[in-house]
């Protein structure tokens, strides 16, 4: 690379993050969010693992077919045949990449139990083969961070030499701090034999916060590519966030003085959306794009906004593509000014889905006095959780609660097209729902996590409710948006349960889930 003040994005949201238990996306999902990164500027894309099943190739060759801009890039092990099938998928790209990895610290090396002999020839022979097939090769020795020096020293250099264009050095269990992070790519390009024909990445795990600082101090040391996700998604504690990243590198540039290809007016949407489909809401306080991100409480801080808005902010909203004001629609709003807003919102609606749309605006309109940006995009997030190919649908629901136990709900499902009734107790209203959801379609499912919060202020507001599933290791996030915070938990229970169908379905494509039994309780 020529210019060294260009720091190359890498985002592997769709496949680090993907990769976080409950994150999965369906093959739609992931051509939107692909789509949304080429057309942000990010610079590579990481699209998925095709070896891991039939539905991550599919998903990496669509994304490859369809990319613009962007190098589109596979994850593969150190062997043939992961990097086979990575090629198989990626070759659709305008720009390719395979990126093979092999695990070099002690600990990762006990797994395949290879010497280090033994793990240095098969790098030698897998990154020279995956340069046979595609010129353009990244190469990751995981958990470099916590591999012996000279070790990793010596395989870096064998990774170049055998053709990684790309190198890159992951702090796996996020476990450096950001001056030792900076160190080890200075040292590795100052000592390395052909170190400085290839560009140095970096690949930071959030595990004890800083992931971001470690990030920025290995570009410090010399590294030229930010490996990263939207809203940080990723393992455990998740990677290092782009839209943080990008917009230190923006704002203080005057210190930092590198830049990246991203247009960060595009940062809040995508990550709206990277939230609605993984499951995995934004932290309020998150940086850049938590919803209190930009929101003045205090009368002291609202008294120096007002004189002056640099008084509280170092970038302003619109930089990161949140409009200024939140215009608030009310029942009157039309058709018209519905699709302006969503439009403003991210939201391109085709006429059908507009209608739909509206009819369900009106409703909530109806409902609540005001409807603010956050009301439409917990709609239309809810929209979108709700299939029509949905096997479970919520058709009705009564719940008795208060100060006198027992909590009742009295419930009408529709499962494959049949409507079940049932009424069921609980200790809550909550707990009532759930279990007469469970008595009209048993499961053995386990609910893992139930989360509720308000989209807005006021007792009018919508409730989301995030719901996670397990069922034999496979998970399951469901969500949806009432102003009825009962309603929202059962429709979200229910969405939850719709996709952990769809993934028994995928894991096991011979099992018949229509024989899964439902007791006819109406
Ligand atoms: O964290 C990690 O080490 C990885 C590698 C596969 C690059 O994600
Ligand atoms: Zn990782």
């Amino acid at each position: 690379m020529t210019d060294q003040t260009r720091v190359v994005i890498f985002d592997t949201t769709l496949r680090d993050g993907e990769q976080s238990p409950g994150a999965t996306m369906s093959h739609s999902e992931k051509l939107e969010i692909a789509e949304l990164l080429d057309d942000m500027g990010v610079d590579i894309i990481e699209a998925g693992f095709p070896i891991a099943s039939d539905g991550d190739f599919e998903a990496v060759s669509e994304v490859a077919r369809r990319s613009k801009q962007a190098v589109i890039c596979g994850l593969a092990r150190a062997n043939f045949r992961d990097i086979d099938r990575c090629w198989e998928a990626v070759k659709h790209a305008r720009r390719p990449r395979i990126h093979t990895f092999i695990g070099t610290s002690p600990l990762h090396r006990a797994i395949p139990n290879l010497t280090m002999d033994e793990m240095a020839d098969r790098i030698h022979d897998t990154v020279t083969h995956a340069r046979n097939l595609c010129d353009n090769v990244q190469w990751s020795p995981m958990d470099a961070t916590r591999t012996e020096w000279d070790y990793l020293a010596r395989v870096v250099e064998i990774a170049i030499k055998a053709g990684a264009t790309t190198i890159n050095i992951p702090d796996t269990v996020g476990y450096t701090a950001p001056r030792e992070s900076a160190d080890l790519i200075r040292r590795l390009i100052e000592t390395v034999p052909g170190a400085d024909e290839v560009i140095f990445a970096t690949h930071c795990h959030n595990d004890l916060g800083m992931a971001t600082a470690n990030a920025l101090a290995a570009v410090e040391g010399g590294a030229r590519q930010i490996e990263c996700t939207i809203n940080g998604l990723g393992e455990r504690a998740g990677n290092t966030a782009l839209e943080e990243v990008v917009m230190a590198l923006k704002v203080r540039h005057d210190i930092m003085p590198w830049t990246t290809g991203v247009d960060t007016t595009k940062l809040m949407h995508i990550s709206r959306r990277v939230s609605t489909v993984s499951g995995f809401p934004v932290q309020y306080n998150k940086a850049i794009v938590g919803k209190n991100a930009f929101a003045h409480e205090s009368g002291i801080h609202q008294d120096g906004m007002l004189k002056n808005a640099e008084t509280f902010e170092i970038m302003r909203p619109e930089d990161v593509g949140l409009s200024e004001t939140n215009i608030v629609m009310g029942k009157h709003s039309g058709r018209a000014a519905l699709r302006a807003k969503l439009k403003e919102l991210g939201f391109d609606l085709a006429d059908n889905q507009l209608n739909d749309v509206f009819v369900r605006f009106k409703a909530l309109a109806d409902r609540k006095k005001e409807v603010f940006e956050d009301d439409l995009i917990a709609l239309m997030r809810d929209q979108e959780t709700g299939d029509a190919h949905d096997r479970i649908k919520v058709k009705f629901l009564r719940v008795i609660c208060g100060t006198e136990a027992p909590q009742s709900a009295d419930l009408i499902l529709e499962i494959d097209g049949k409507e079940l009734r049932t009424t069921s107790q609980g200790d809550g209203p909550v707990d009532a729902t759930f279990n007469a959801v469970k008595a009209l379609f048993p499961h053995e499912a386990r609910l893992q996590l139930y989360q509720v919060h308000a989209v807005t202020e006021g007792t009018d507001a919508q409730a989301t409710v995030s719901v996670r599933m397990e069922e034999e290791g496979r998970i399951a996030t469901g969500q949806a948006a009432d102003t009825d915070t009962v309603v929202a938990s059962a429709k979200a229970y229910v969405n939850a349960l719709n996709r952990l169908l769809v993934r028994r379905q995928k894991s096991d494509p011979d099992s018949d889930v229509k024989t899964v039994s439902y007791k006819d309780a109406g």
